[in-house]
């Protein structure tokens, strides 16, 4: 299926649930088009890559990355690609956050995890198998080679020791521990806030955003990141595993290093407010291309799941 962007004269017309319903199919199906067929071999890779990867979550980095090339004026098949090629590194981390090893989490997306189904080590595989698939993606969008070699730095950069996985293993080692405000907010910035941000900048890169676009984007990108982990802390203990599609209370029962542990729900949740807020303010400096990426903004903090 071929991106059609909204045009944008509706842009300020059309509200959350719309813009994301319009984009969330699209992401689907290029999703579906790019993994691996559950006919080729290795299938049992191919049917716990799929398994973890479709049907189901809200697909926010890729649309906020849509959404980041929309501001700068550009969105195309490339940008729809590029979207999924941090999917797919959302969806590695997910799978690798629920392992025994790390969350021990069997609920996920509304569905027995990765690990419970096929077992640990198909997990992991399926995990690592995810990782460099996004990689392969991004390397073969269509745009000019220094865009490209920027969009794969900046993926690898979001997803190793100064991202995603530098802020895990600080996570992991924080279980139990009494954690400052600094700390916590060095882990969010990391595991969750790095893939997030970089999905704006990319979006902005590959949809041909200026070096001023970009820096704006990636700034709203961590704001956003931010307001996000902030709130996915607040729901764990606020509302229900049927809700959620994953297992509510966890948190408090592992000790981990969360917002509400530090300064309770009320205050995580102002604070989740105003980073949105900022973002929200440099969304607008971009005017009315930017409405996804101000709907996003306020989503982060709004979502219920
Ligand atoms: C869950 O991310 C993990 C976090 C970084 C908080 P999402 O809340 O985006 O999960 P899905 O993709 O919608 O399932
Ligand atoms: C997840 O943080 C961060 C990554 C997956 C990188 P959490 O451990 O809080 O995410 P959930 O709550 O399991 O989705
Ligand atoms: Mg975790
Ligand atoms: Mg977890
Ligand atoms: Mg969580």
């Amino acid at each position: 299926m071929r991106y059609v962007p909204t045009h944008r004269a509706k842009l300020g017309e059309v509200d959350l649930k719309a813009y994301l319903d319009l984009r969330r199919p699209l992401v689907e199906s290029k999703l579906n088009e790019l993994l691996p067929s559950e006919r080729e071999e290795p299938a049992t890779l191919h049917r716990a890559m799929r398994y973890s990867a479709l049907g189901g979550g809200k697909r926010f980095r890729p649309i906020l990355c849509i959404a980041a090339a929309e501001a700068c004026g550009g969105s195309s098949d490339a940008v729809l690609e590029a979207s999924c090629a941090i999917e797919m590194v959302h969806c590695f981390s997910l799978i690798h956050d629920d392992l025994p090893a790390l969350d021990n989490d069997d609920l996920r997306r509304g569905k027995p995890t990765c690990h419970v189904v096929f077992g640990e080590a198909v997990a992991i595989l399926a995990g690592d198998a995810l990782f460099s698939l996004a990689f392969q993606t991004l390397s073969g969008i269509d745009v000019s080679d220094p865009a490209k070699s920027r969009a794969i730095s900046a993926l690898a950069f979001a997803s190793g020791t100064d991202g995603m996985v530098g802020g895990q293993i600080v996570d992991i080692e924080s279980h139990g521990k009494q954690v400052t405000l600094e700390s916590v907010e060095w882990i969010h910035q990391r595991k969750t806030g790095a893939l997030i941000a970089a999905a704006c900048e990319i979006g902005a890169i590959v949809g041909g955003g200026s070096e001023g676009d970009v820096d704006r984007c990636k700034r709203a990108g961590e704001r956003i990141g931010l307001a996000f982990q902030i709130t996915d802390d607040v729901l764990d203990e606020i509302s229900d595993s049927e809700s959620l599609g994953k297992t509510a209370g966890k948190d408090r029962e592992a000790c981990k290093a969360t917002y509400p542990s530090v300064m309770g729900i009320e205050r995580s949740m102002a604070l989740a407010k105003s980073a949105a807020d900022e973002a929200v303010q440099v969304a607008e400096s971009f005017g009315d291309g930017a409405i996804g990426l101000r709907l996003l903004a306020r989503y982060s903090v709004e979502r219920v799941r």
